[in-house]
């Protein structure tokens, strides 16, 4: 029995989101959203796919919930589909969408598995990237207020956790200056700051509406954090690291817990930096009850001349690599976890998402034998618990993902899970690293 010691009331969960597992895109009164779309342009995709089936979770959440109930679990995490619930983005309710949520969360309820929800995954619905740009326009805060509401009136009563964002440094660079992702823009800098700036305003508008309709909620937002450390000794390797942190991490964090960009970096973006209207900040800054961060690996920087006017070149430094080309480095989770702690006041930290991709495949004794992802959550999960004994306030830790999914433009190239899915027959399959988790679940107190 592997030994382990949870903190009391720890959340050990799996993590997922809308789009990579629902399928059914276009049943139960679903409106498209930017992923349909940028999936289904020529050559978004590598492998060619997209999510209108994906693991067809619309129809299978029942044994979904099974699945999870057998991993001895107590939390899961998993976002709601904006465009499920409101097909046009605002306006007309889908009550059939709304529905699925209900019953899902109900669900979960029995099986003694807490739901921690996630309002935004990357799912925006279409008819608001058409109208003035998605998180281009400010207007969107309202229409994510509406969004907010709807979906915190009818769950509210249920649901305790709620994070409004996932990854906004993810979905406003990739999907505005590099295009790697839905809507695929190549607009330049500026772009993403603006979405950015929007998007918190949103997020701190929407903290507003949870706080009134959710009795007792826990309220915060998933951000994307890895530990920084310059590739060398070197001036313009240290500044680079520097220039990268204050890009990646501070530049989503300042605005919410400090109430302001980094200085230094409103200087180097100069006429990109977003315009911020008085009072902004006091919105963005809206008392929050957790920070979420995603981690998966460390970020080594060199100066360089990627993704100007921040000038950085990521190093892929000797080592274990997952099928992501992510280095294994379980350390970077304790690092960034004190980092986090020296540098902010959180109360309460989750980690959102943690996990790796590895080729798997079905042996002949009909098993998923993944032992590398086994290894990759022991060590993850030893660094984050170690990390709680020194007083941390590490609430909960979430691996990605319960299934293997659609992962985004790598399409099902990629296997995240802790549940094998055969995505032609839909048939699921624990895989060792979901026994490992019943296994220690059993620790939970
Ligand atoms: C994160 C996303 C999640 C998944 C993992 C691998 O950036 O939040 O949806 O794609 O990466």
């Amino acid at each position: 029995m592997y030994e382990i010691y949870f903190p009391q009331g720890f959340l050990l969960g799996t993590a997922s989101s809308a789009y990579q597992i629902e399928g059914a895109s276009s049943e139960g009164g679903r409106g498209q959203s930017i992923w349909d779309v940028f999936s289904h342009s020529q050559g978004k995709i590598e492998d060619g796919t997209n999510g209108d089936i994906a693991c067809d979770h619309y129809h299978r959440w029942r044994e979904d919930v099974e699945l999870m109930k057998s991993l001895g679990v107590n939390a899961y995490r998993f976002s709601i589909s904006w465009s499920r619930v409101l097909p046009k983005g605002r306006g007309e309710v889908n009550e059939e969408g709304l529905r699925f949520y209900s019953n899902l969360v109900d669900a979960l309820l029995e099986s003694k598995i807490t739901p921690f929800v996630t309002l935004y995954h990357f799912d925006l619905p279409q008819k608001l990237q058409e109208e003035g740009g998605g998180w281009l326009r400010r207007e969107i805060v309202e229409d994510f207020v509406e969004f907010a509401e709807v979906v915190s009136t009818e769950l509210g009563d249920r649901v305790k956790y709620w994070a409004t964002l996932n990854e906004p440094w993810e979905f406003t660079w990739q999907g505005y200056v590099t295009g790697e992702d839905a809507p695929g823009l190549r607009l330049g800098v500026d772009a993403a700051l603006r979405a950015t700036h929007n998007a918190y305003l949103a997020h701190g508008a929407a903290v507003q509406v949870l706080r009134d309709n959710v009795l007792s909620g826990k309220i915060g937002i998933v951000i994307h954090l890895n530990f920084v450390e310059p590739a060398s000794q070197s001036l313009n390797d240290i500044a680079a690291a520097r220039r990268w942190e204050m890009c990646q991490n501070r530049w989503y964090l300042d605005p919410i817990f400090k109430g302001e960009y980094p200085e230094e970096m409103i200087k180097l973006y100069g006429d990109n930096a977003p315009s911020v209207q008085p009072n902004d900040m006091i919105l963005i800054q809206e008392p929050i009850d957790f920070l979420g961060f995603n981690n998966y690996r460390r970020s080594v920087i060199a100066s360089g001349s990627d993704l100007p006017p921040v000038d950085m070149k990521r190093i892929n430094p000797p080592g274990e690599y997952t099928e992501m080309g992510w280095e294994v480095y379980p350390k970077g989770l304790y690092k960034i976890l004190k980092w986090i702690h020296e540098n902010y006041s959180v109360s309460n930290i989750y980690v959102t998402e943690n996990g790796a991709a590895f080729p798997d495949a079905i042996s002949p004794d009909g098993r998923i034998h993944d032992e590398r992802r086994v290894a990759y959550l022991i060590e993850h999960i030893e660094q984050a618990l170690k990390a709680a004994e020194e007083g941390i306030p590490l609430r909960g830790y979430f691996v990605w993902s319960t299934l293997d999914n659609f992962e985004w433009a790598y399409g099902y190239t990629k296997r995240f899970g802790v549940i094998y899915v055969d995505y032609q027959t839909q048939r699921r399959i624990i895989k060792d690293s979901g026994f490992f988790l019943a296994e220690i679940s059993k620790h939970l107190k």
